[in-house]
């Protein structure tokens, strides 16, 4: 398949759209967000257009300034505040993290923009029932900056990923990905706002994938 310069391209995910099938019962979704929330945003709208049987139980976000908090109370989902900074430790951190999932009753997991490094605390406690999104195509440009590491790299196609998580970092088995051009007038804002379309729509779509296991 070719790429047009002038497009942002979906490689994945209209094919799997047609085979998801939704689940029975609504899944229990706990978030995780640390900046604007445009994921959450996307994850919220997909379950109001009935395109995800699923409900949000909470939003954990750890950044005060984090506008994800304000996309959440407008959609009537309980935002909470646990700042990394009041912890002595990651591990003391995610313990509280998986705390609040747990008294929220969540069963996955979705980490939506979070910019935090995760423990086994975390990852053991909800096993194979953890999402992050990540915009590069895994396993290129893993951790912060992604977009500018493409960027910088020079090559032609990036995109997202949507994978399970495992404790090396931005790794795990990979759900969905969508590749966007890189265009050779991009800016690292012009080219994360292209990715982002692409996340907005493979994000809820790997959600239900997720949960058919
Ligand atoms: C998204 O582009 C997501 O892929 C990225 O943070 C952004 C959050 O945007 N995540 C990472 O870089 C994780 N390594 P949002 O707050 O608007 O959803």
């Amino acid at each position: 398949m070719t790429l047009g310069l002038d497009s942002t391209v979906s490689l994945v995910a209209p094919s799997i759209s047609k085979r998801l099938l939704s689940p029975s019962q609504p899944l229990k979704l706990g978030i995780m967000a640390s900046g604007s929330g445009s994921n959450f945003e996307a994850i919220a709208q997909a379950i109001a257009d009935e395109q995800l049987n699923a409900q949000i139980q909470v939003l954990i976000y750890n950044n005060p300034l984090a506008k994800a908090a304000i996309r959440a109370t407008n959609r009537g989902v309980e935002a909470v505040l646990l700042n990394h900074r009041d912890y002595g430790s990651r591990e003391a951190f995610d313990g509280e993290i998986v705390k609040t999932l747990q008294q929220y009753d969540v069963d996955w997991v979705i980490m939506a923009g979070w910019m935090r490094l995760v423990t086994p605390v975390l990852i053991d406690a909800f096993t194979d029932k953890i999402i992050n999104i990540h915009p590069s195509l895994l396993p290129s440009f893993k951790g912060i900056n992604a977009v500018e590491q493409a960027l910088a790299s020079g090559v032609k196609i990036t995109g997202c990923t949507v994978h399970l998580v495992c404790l090396e970092v931005d790794s795990g088995p990979i759900l969905i990905q969508a590749a966007v051009p890189v265009l050779p007038e991009d800016t690292v804002e012009t080219l994360h706002a292209r990715i982002q379309i692409q996340e907005h729509i493979i994000l809820p779509q790997a959600i239900t994938l997720a949960a058919q296991g």
